[in-house]
Formats: structure tokens, C-alpha cells, sequence
């Protein structure tokens, strides 16, 4: 049987996972789940663990569910650790979405000055816990959902030796649904889709339905039917018709806070002002599904929890650990090493693209070059994410500035200073290296 690990157990998401992991049980036969979260958590991870037991009870299957603290117990010869974790929790995040917009900058808690600072947070308790594996498991695979997920792969191919590393996004699923929807796609139809870029800046490259280039209908079709879409943390201001015609790819929703940037920042301006920044809905949400979490007749996945944006998180969980531990050979996009698989992007780099998966790992399609619509952006933010995992190691603040200045929703190294000095005080607790 298959032992997995899972690092932030209490988050509201586990749900998710043990849904997946139950309709799974046939081809990827769990016997023993590991919830691993801190003392911050216990609370969190004691309802949502005892409703894990409830949902594996109600399935019939023998999956033993170990609530813990205690990380290096629960590691011991794990084969698979997923991680879903969010150091500081929903605080630290609406200071990531909050201070920067008090300068007039979106916060964007996973590619924005916000999400600097969740990796600056996140990348130190990876490193911790690659450590820990090194040591208690070290052929297992980490999967790894924390945000920002193509940061936190980046800074450990780039900074550790641990090879069996994988960043995931539930955004790649969405966005294929997304295709299938507005394509009409049928049963019986044959669609295949070519992702490429870095985790929250994806495009559709190629889209093949039934053996024929399906690209141009997709653009006419959001055209004519609407493009409004998007993931549910996304605010859909849709596109106008002039652009979507001649910019001609499908972008993940993420987009907007660039190439609509001024439009996103006064909505979250607008919800600031109303207390309702992301950071302060999801509060709300969470504590909505914690109440139902709680009710001991509850044994199954409320629906409640689809007003979260990590909808089909356990599709791509789940499916991936069942791809590589069934050596399935299934195209899936992940984040991992680019290695020539966009032509356009060095090979060393952490890209989000579709991959065959195997029992060795994800084997990256080639997928050519990037537009020149999107290269761009994709290298001035990969440029970003490289230089902050620099600072997460070295904690070096004139380092830390650099990085803060060319995230392309800032552009101003007076106001990077103004967002990274107030960052830094309201974060200190959670940044060992500064
Ligand atoms: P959350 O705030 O509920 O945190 C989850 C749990 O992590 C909490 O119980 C917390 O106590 C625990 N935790 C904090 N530090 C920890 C540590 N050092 N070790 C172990 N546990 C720790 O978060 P959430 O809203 O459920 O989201 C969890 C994570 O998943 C976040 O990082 C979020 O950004 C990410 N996420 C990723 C995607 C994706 O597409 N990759 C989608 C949705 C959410
Ligand atoms: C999206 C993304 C995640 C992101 C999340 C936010 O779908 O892929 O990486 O962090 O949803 O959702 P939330 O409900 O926390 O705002
Ligand atoms: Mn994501
Ligand atoms: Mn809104």
C-alpha cells in the first residue's frame, strides 16, 4: 500500500484530496494518509482530519488517516508528501494583498509584491522539510500545491539537490474545462491541449480537436459567446473583442491583473475599501466550511467548498500521483525543469507545461516558442521569481529591492521601497533569513 504525507492537513482543502484519493482507490490504493500541521493549525486540522476519518468510513476503504504535529513522524518512508500549506495563514495573506495597494500597486498574494513575500515565508519551511526527507524518505516524491507553487519549484531546483520535486496549480485543469466548454466538446471528441508558461502566466499554445487546429475557433467563440471564465479568486472583467482577435491565445486569468492592470487595481481597490479584499472573503468562506466541517453527520465533500479557487485541486493532485506511480505516460502539466521545451525560455528554468508523466517523473513536451505577445511578461516574471529566491536564502534587502522593483504590477523603485520596508515589519515573525 501507498503511504502519503500531507504537509498544512488542516487546510480546507483536504476534503478535496480525500474525495480524490477515494474514487482513486482502485488504481491508487492509499492505505496510509499522514495530516501534518503546528500548533497554529491543530484546531483546523483536528475537524477537517475528523471529517477525512467520516469520508473514508462512509467509502468503505481501509485508509488510515493519522492526524500529527509532528512532521518527522509522520515522513518516516513516506512515498508521496504533497504539500498545502500557507505560512502565517489567511493573516499574513491579506497583509500581502492590503500593503501594496496602500501605495497604489495590486498585491497579488502569488505573483505580485504579495507573492515576494508569501515566498519569502513559504521557501525557508520547504527547505526544512526537503531536509527532513532527505533523511526519512528520500525517494519519495513531493508534490508541492503551496503557493507560489512556481516560485517555491524554482528556488528548489535552482538552491537544493532534491530532484523529485513538482510544482502544481489547479489552473491548467480549470483551463482545459474552460476550452471543453466553450468548444462544445463531446464524449466522443478528441481534444488535446498544449500548455505552456509559468505557473499563473499559462497560455493555450496549441488546442487539436479532433485532429484539427482548434485555436482561431476558440478566440471566435469566446469573441462571439463571451470570455468571462475565470478561476473563482479572479475578478472576470472580460476582454474586449479588438484584442482577444489579435492577441489570439487563451491566457489563464491571472492575465488581467497585467494586460488589465489598471481596471484590477481599482476593483481591488473597490473591495478594500468594503473589507473585502480575497484574504477577507476566503476568512469568511472558511470559517462557513469549518462550521460544517464540524457536524459529525457530514461525511462527505460539502459543495460549499467550490467558492475557493482551487476547484479540481485533487483532479490534479491525484491524478498526477496516480500517473506516476502507475507509470501512466498521461500528458499532465506541472511545473518543473523546462530542459528545451519552450525554445524561447533557458532550459534550467521551473516551467509550468504540459508534460508526460511516468513513473520517473514528468517528461516536458515540446511545445516551441512563446508568442511574442506573452514572452515578454513571462520573462520579466520569471526574472522576478529567480531573483527572489535568491532573497529567500540571503535575505539581502538591496537584493530584495531589485526583485520588488521589476515585478511588472510595480515599476517604481520608490514605491518598491515603501512596500518592501512595511512588508518587511508586518511579516518579520515569519522571515528567518532577513
Ligand atoms: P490555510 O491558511 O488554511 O493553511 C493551511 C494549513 O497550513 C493551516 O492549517 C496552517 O496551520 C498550516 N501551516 C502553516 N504553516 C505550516 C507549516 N510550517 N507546516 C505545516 N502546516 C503549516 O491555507 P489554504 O487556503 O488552505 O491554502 C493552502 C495552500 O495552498 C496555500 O499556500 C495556498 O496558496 C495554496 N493553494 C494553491 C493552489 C494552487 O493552484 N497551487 C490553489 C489553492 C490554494
Ligand atoms: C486559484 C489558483 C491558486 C490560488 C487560489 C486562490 O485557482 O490556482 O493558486 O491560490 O485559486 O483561491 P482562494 O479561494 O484562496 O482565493
Ligand atoms: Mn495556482
Ligand atoms: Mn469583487
Amino acid at each position: 500500500g501507498i503511504k502519503i504525507v500531507t504537509i498544512g492537513g488542516g487546510s480546507s482543502y483536504t476534503p478535496e484530496l480525500i474525495e480524490g484519493f477515494i474514487k482513486r482507490y482502485d488504481e491508487l490504493p492509499v492505505r496510509e494518509l499522514w495530516l501534518v500541521d503546528i500548533e497554529e493549525g491543530k484546531h483546523k486540522l483536528e475537524i477537517v482530519g475528523n471529517l477525512a476519518k467520516r469520508m473514508a468510513k462512509k467509502a468503505k476503504i481501509p485508509m488510515d488517516i493519522h492526524l500529527t504535529l509532528n512532521r518527522q513522524e509522520a515522513l518516516k518512508d513516506a512515498d508521496f508528501v504533497t504539500t498545502q500549506f500557507r505560512v502565517g495563514q489567511l493573516d499574513a495573506r491579506e497583509k500581502d494583498e492590503l500593503i501594496p495597494l496602500k501605495y497604489g500597486v495590486i498585491g497579488q498574494e502569488t505573483n505580485g509584491p504579495g507573492g515576494m513575500f508569501k515566498a519569502l515565508r513559504t521557501i525557508p519551511v520547504i527547505f526544512d522539510i526537503i531536509k527532513d526527507c532527505e533523511k526519512l524518505c528520500p525517494n519519495a516524491w513531493i508534490i508541492s500545491f503551496t503557493n507560489p507553487s512556481g516560485i517555491n519549484a524554482e528556488a528548489v531546483f535552482r538552491h537544493t539537490g532534491w530532484k523529485k520535486f513538482i510544482g502544481l496549480c489547479n489552473g491548467p485543469v480549470n483551463m482545459i474545462k474552460d476550452i471543453e466548454h466553450i468548444l462544445k466538446v463531446q464524449e466522443n471528441d478528441q481534444l488535446d491541449v498544449k500548455i505552456g508558461g509559468i505557473n499563473h502566466m499559462i497560455f493555450a499554445l496549441d488546442i487539436t480537436l479532433n485532429g484539427k487546429n482548434a485555436n482561431r475557433q476558440l478566440i471566435d467563440r469566446m469573441i462571439d459567446e463571451g470570455n468571462s471564465e475565470t478561476l473563482k479568486n479572479i475578478v472576470d472583467i472580460p476582454w474586449s473583442k479588438e484584442f482577444l482577435n489579435s492577441f489570439g491565445y487563451l491566457g489563464i486569468g491571472y492575465l488581467r491583473y497585467y494586460l488589465q492592470k489598471q481596471q484590477m487595481l481599482e476593483h481591488c481597490q473597490e473591495d478594500a475599501s468594503k473589507g473585502q479584499c480575497r484574504a477577507q472573503v476566503v476568512k469568511q468562506v472558511e470559517k462557513e466550511l469549518f462550521e460544517k466541517y464540524k457536524d459529525v453527520n457530514l461525511d462527505v465533500k460539502p459543495k460549499e467548498l467550490e467558492k475557493r479557487g482551487g476547484a479540481y485541486y485533487s483532479d490534479a493532485a491525484c491524478n498526477l500521483i496516480s500517473s506516476l506511480y502507475n507509470d501512466k505516460g498521461d500528458i499532465q502539466v506541472v511545473d518543473t525543469l523546462n530542459q528545451g521545451a519552450i525554445s524561447n525560455l533557458p532550459d534550467d528554468v521551473v516551467v509550468e507545461v504540459s508534460c508526460k508523466i511516468t513513473k520517473d517523473g514528468p517528461i516536458p513536451i515540446q511545445v516551441g516558442e512563446l508568442p511574442l505577445q506573452t514572452v515578454g511578461l513571462i520573462q520579466q516574471l520569471k526574472a522576478f521569481e529567480i531573483l527572489t529566491t535568491n532573497v529567500a536564502l540571503s535575505g539581502n534587502y538591496d537584493d530584495a529591492l531589485v526583485a520588488m522593483t521589476i515585478n511588472p504590477l510595480v515599476q517604481s523603485e520608490i514605491i518598491a521601497k515603501k512596500i518592501l520596508d512595511e512588508m518587511l515589519e508586518a511579516h518579520q515573525k515569519y522571515l528567518p533569513q532577513f
